[in-house]
């Protein structure tokens, strides 16, 4: 019922971009280990994995999530913020353009999938370092013969919208207030609030019923765990130190859609 597109971690992760944390060394080859436990987590919830192999001229294309955007009817080519992003998509879009009518943001508009959080038929965009009004008016007018209605959420001291905000049940979200400059779209949702310590740990993978989560945030598991909520957990150290997230790894679709 799922399909996750992911893609191999890069030789070149270490020249990553990074806009709010600070560079540390990084193990590849124990973030290789880890990426694979990650797509191994996937399948075990559920998904058919398309791996596609790293790109050795683009340190951050393991974070596919941000290249692009996938809807039950239709599927959209992204246009990364950082320019030394912009060529990783292609094989991405490739696999997406078989799956799904395939859509694009122009210049100078700027989207990256990790500000794109899709609840039903509401998309939050997240107003960032990374995507601007112009990607955000695009998605709007791209989206609208599908029904979907399209809203800015800006975003303070972090990457992307979906690094202080993430769904992990129907009509409830995983939240850092902190790094929302208005939460009031939120309004209708119940929120469960990250513990303070763990700035970073709003984000997470929703896949139906089950949630993929990193291991690194134990009190806001222990918050999840509080309000019933069943999480897998896995190790993604190296992947963060990059500034990535759990989501950043995979783009998920839904496959056999009918309606
Ligand atoms: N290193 C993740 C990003 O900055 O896009």
């Amino acid at each position: 019922m799922w399909t996750a597109i992911t893609r191999e971690v890069s030789p070149a992760l270490a020249g990553c971009e990074l806009s709010f944390v600070p560079r540390n060394p990084i193990d590849v080859a124990l973030a290789r280990r880890q990426h694979a436990a990650y797509c191994r987590a996937l399948e075990l919830l559920g998904c058919d994995v398309i791996e596609l192999p790293a790109l050795p001229d683009y340190p951050d294309s393991v974070f596919v999530e941000d290249v692009a955007l996938v809807f039950d009817h239709v599927a959209i080519a992204a246009r990364p913020g950082a320019e030394s992003r912009r060529g990783e998509g292609d094989a991405v879009h490739e696999v997406l353009g078989s799956l799904r009518p395939l859509l694009r943001i122009e210049a100078p508009g700027t989207l990256d999938g990790g500000d794109v959080l899709c609840i039903g038929k509401r998309v939050y965009v997240g107003i960032s370092a990374r995507s601007n009004e112009a990607g955000r008016a695009q998605l709007r007018e791209l989206l609208a013969p599908y029904g979907y209605m399209v809203e800015g959420v800006a975003t303070r001291e972090c990457l992307h919208l979906k690094s202080a905000v993430t769904e992990v049940g129907v009509g409830t979200l995983l939240v850092n207030h902190a790094w929302l400059v208005d939460a009031a779209p939120f309004a209708d949702y119940r929120m469960i609030e990250v513990d303070p310590d763990e700035d970073h740990a709003a984000n997470a993978v929703r896949i139906g019923d089950a949630i993929l989560y990193p291991d690194s945030f134990p009190k806001t598991l222990a918050r999840l765990h509080a309000q019933g909520i069943n999480v897998t957990t896995v190790d993604v150290s190296e992947l963060q130190k990059a500034e990535g997230a759990v989501t950043c790894c995979s783009l998920l679709l839904r496959t056999a859609v009918t309606a």
